[in-house]
């Protein structure tokens, strides 16, 4: 299927050299950003966010007045069409047809591609259900050039909820794709990074150990990325509070760490970085989110300019076959048209929209 516009779902559907292309664009705005202010004159973003932001919905829509252009959007589906039970396919065909891009945040997996196939304007995926996260990846992407001066032969550790963050979902699948790069996984058992994602680091010739604590891993970091434990995303309270707490950076732990190691964090922090932290000069986390205003212009910018077209779904329907994720949007969006990659062996497909395998 393909779309007249040029989306961004999932960064794997762009070659490294266009992010970086974004990257290095967003590093020129943050050198001079009033040399680009009037570039989107004229032009019109809307933010529909069906799940509570504050750093990406504020930066986007920051990043488009600071082009000059205008925001229109919601922040609460209530107080939308949503709440009288409109579908996403509606909602974005309508919205498509107001705005110049639409960039959109859901809690189901696969939200935002469903929108971009028939959206009638560029789609920008600011988070998907646990699924990806690509914005915030182009905002690390940016820290990591500007603070680390490199994005390879990086040790970044990645803690906490690694099954329902979304952040480090995108990051790794990113940064698997530069050279030398190597994961420490830092979690419980139960919130362990998923299968896909360890197979595609595999695939991308990198490597990665899991360990179970911080203590462990901290002392030959380059790269700390701390994440929140997502309550929302787990099936049950007393799930929630088997998991919170387990993970908590203070000063402390700090001084294990190397003396350039920086700490990120996609924000919002709830308990795992203690506030004293925030005084180390490793603590990154502030400056990561100022930067995702340089980069989110930098994508606006590019994805208005290039003016490309996309190929939606490159899979195929399997008759009856359905996606096994119960928060996969082909769940709860009945219209949407099923749709499966296989990598080779016909009988594990992969639903194109939320990553979920199935065997069949
Ligand atoms: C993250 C998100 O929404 O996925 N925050 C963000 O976008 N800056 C992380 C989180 O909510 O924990």
């Amino acid at each position: 299927m393909h779309s007249e516009y040029q989306h961004l779902i999932d960064l794997s559907d762009y070659p490294v050299s266009w992010w970086k292309k974004v990257v290095e664009l967003g590093e020129e705005i943050r050198n001079d950003p009033s040399k680009f202010a009037h570039e989107c004159d004229g032009k019109v973003m809307a933010t529909l966010f069906y799940e509570p932001s504050t750093r990406t919905q504020m930066s986007f829509q920051t990043a488009m007045i600071r082009l000059g252009g205008k925001i229109i959007g919601f922040d609460n589906p209530a107080n939308s069409s949503v709440s009288k039970g409109e579908t996403i396919k509606d909602t974005t065909k309508i919205v498509s047809n107001y705005a110049d891009v639409l960039v959109m945040r859901h809690p189901i997996a696969g939200a935002s591609k469903a929108a971009s196939l028939t959206a009638d304007c560029p789609v920008i995926n600011a988070g998907d259900g646990g699924h990806l996260h690509p914005t915030q990846t182009l905002t690390d992407l940016l820290t990591l050039k500007i603070e680390k001066k490199t994005l390879s032969g990086l040790t970044v550790g990645m803690c906490g909820d690694l099954i329902n963050g979304r952040t480090v979902h995108s990051l790794c699948k990113a940064l698997s794709m530069f050279s030398n790069n190597k994961f420490i996984f830092i979690s419980t058992p139960e919130l362990r990074m998923p299968a896909y994602i360890k197979d595609i680091i595999k695939a991308n010739g990198s490597t990665f150990e899991e360990v179970n604590t911080l203590e462990e891993a901290i002392g030959s970091l380059d790269v700390l990325y701390m994440t929140r434990i997502q309550q929302e995303r787990f099936a049950s309270k007393e799930e929630y509070l088997a998991q919170k707490n387990t993970y908590v950076l203070d000063r402390k732990k700090m001084q294990l760490a190397k003396p350039d190691m920086i700490v990120m964090h996609p924000l919002p922090r709830v308990d795992e970085i203690t506030v004293d932290v925030d005084d180390d000069k490793r603590a990154m986390y502030f400056t990561q989110a100022k930067y995702g205003v340089f980069v989110r212009m930098a994508l606006i910018l590019t994805i208005l300019r290039e003016k490309k077209s996309s190929e939606t779904l490159k899979g195929k329907v399997y008759s009856g076959v359905r996606c096994s994720n119960p928060r996969c949007i082909t769940n709860h969006e009945e219209y949407l048209p099923k749709s499966f990659l296989s990598s080779g062996d016909e009988t594990l497909l992969e639903c194109e929209y939320c990553d979920e395998r199935k065997l069949i």
